[in-house]
């Protein structure tokens, strides 16, 4: 039986609408939604390894309970290995079995999982249905919702993908029980960005109840990931090719966020913890514009600390962030459009921002070494 009360979104794009389900212990629920959602043949299951193998034995059984014959792969799929190889080895899996058309990809892992297998599954036989099952925080609020999927080159991140929207998203919040805790962190970065963009109900949810949704005890934290899926789910709907502002507004964070990556490499700081620091230099930008007060600056701060966000940056300079925003995939002819807070819960873009206010806000999110952190 499929079940509104778990229902966070229903995502409408011109690849057709999908549901979002977010819950705990919706796993078991996945063969009734999959029928709801018109999806019928085979399913094959392709799990990251860190699932394996309680998580991907439940999801198993829950689709052969469904009644969807199951073939099931568990593999690596990490940052590294985010790449053509491991396409081509799902792609001789699929041949090795004959899926066809008709059958249904599953994907259970992180965003890197959902990437990755979204790709295949947008090119195995020119496209067959997926179904996301994020299993990180990151992958819930964020990587799940809105059918872009990519893989890597040696040449840079991402550069290698298609729009390919799932026929069904299915959260369940209890496989966050054994996420890493950096990693939970830096879903929470993404999740508390949507609250300061879009929501300040959200975001003083966030403030208040940082221990209840941490603990990810109760209805609280199920809640909370469901809105913050929600306001995902709305820009996608209505911003789906990232034609117009309001996708970017999702951006918030990311220029100077980016720029730390690039810079510092990747793997040093997390994606949500690089956002944290950028959310930090976006709001000083902002409140040297006049935009936004000290307060909201404070308030930004004190939320992302709450949640052992990193607020500040070390070894980098301000020249190398500067010069890295220039070349950012999102900055358009050298120019840059800022997302900038104009209040709690409300996000705008600036393409006006003189260079001499980002050097200032830049520079007071980089410490020496000794002082980085939270
Ligand atoms: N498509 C999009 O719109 C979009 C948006 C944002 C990010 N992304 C992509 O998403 C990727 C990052 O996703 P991520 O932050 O989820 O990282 P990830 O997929 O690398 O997962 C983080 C780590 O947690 C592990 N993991 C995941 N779920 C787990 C669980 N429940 N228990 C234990 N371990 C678990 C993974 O194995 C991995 O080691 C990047 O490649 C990025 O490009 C895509
Ligand atoms: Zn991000």
């Amino acid at each position: 039986m499929t079940s509104d009360e778990n229902l966070a979104a229903v995502v409408s794009t011109t690849q057709g609408d999908y549901r979002v389900i977010v819950g705990r212990g919706v796993i078991n629920d996945i063969g009734a939604e999959m029928t709801a959602a018109g999806l019928s043949g085979r399913a094959f299951l392709i799990a990251d390894v860190s699932m394996f193998p309680t998580a991907v034995h439940r999801a198993h059984e829950a689709l052969e309970r469904g009644g969807f014959v199951t073939n099931v792969m568990t593999m690596e799929l990490s940052e590294r290995v985010k790449n053509m190889e491991t396409v081509l080895e799902i792609y001789k899996w699929l041949a090795g079995h004959r899926a066809e058309r008709i059958d249904t990809i599953v994907v259970m892992g992180g965003g890197v999982a959902g990437d990755l297998v979204g790709f295949v599954a947008a090119t195995w036989l020119r496209g067959v249905a997926v179904v996301q099952v994020p299993t990180s925080l990151a992958a819930m609020v964020d990587a799940s919702i809105g059918g872009k999927v990519a893989i890597n080159l040696p040449e840079g991140k991402n550069l290698v993908g298609a729009f390919h929207q799932p026929k069904l998203v299915l959260q369940d919040v209890a496989h966050l029980a054994t996420l890493p805790e950096r990693e939970m962190a830096g879903g929470f970065a993404e999740a508390i960005k949507h609250g300061l963009i879009l929501d300040p109900g959200l975001l003083d949810t966030f403030e208040r109840q940082a221990a209840e949704l941490q603990s990810l005890d109760g209805d609280l934290p199920v809640r909370t990931i469901r809105r913050s899926v929600q306001i995902k789910a709305e820009v996608v709907s209505a911003d789906e090719f990232e034609r117009g502002d309001v996708r970017l507004l999702l951006n918030y964070g990311h220029t100077i966020g980016h720029a730390i990556e690039n810079v510092s490499g990747y793997g040093k700081l997390l994606h949500g913890e690089a956002v944290a620091v950028g959310m930090m230099a976006a709001a000083g930008i902002a409140r040297r514009l006049g935009m936004i007060d000290e307060e909201l600056v404070n308030r930004q701060r004190n939320v992302l600390q709450q949640y052992n966000l990193p607020v500040t940056v070390s070894g980098v300079t301000t020249d190398e962030l500067i010069a890295a925003t220039k070349t950012d995939k999102k900055s358009r002819g050298g120019k840059v459009k800022w997302v900038l807070l104009e209040g709690p819960g409300k996000a705008v873009t600036r393409s006006d921002v003189p260079e001499a206010v980002v050097r200032e806000a830049v520079d007071e999110v980089i410490v020496p070494n000794e002082q980085t952190g939270t």
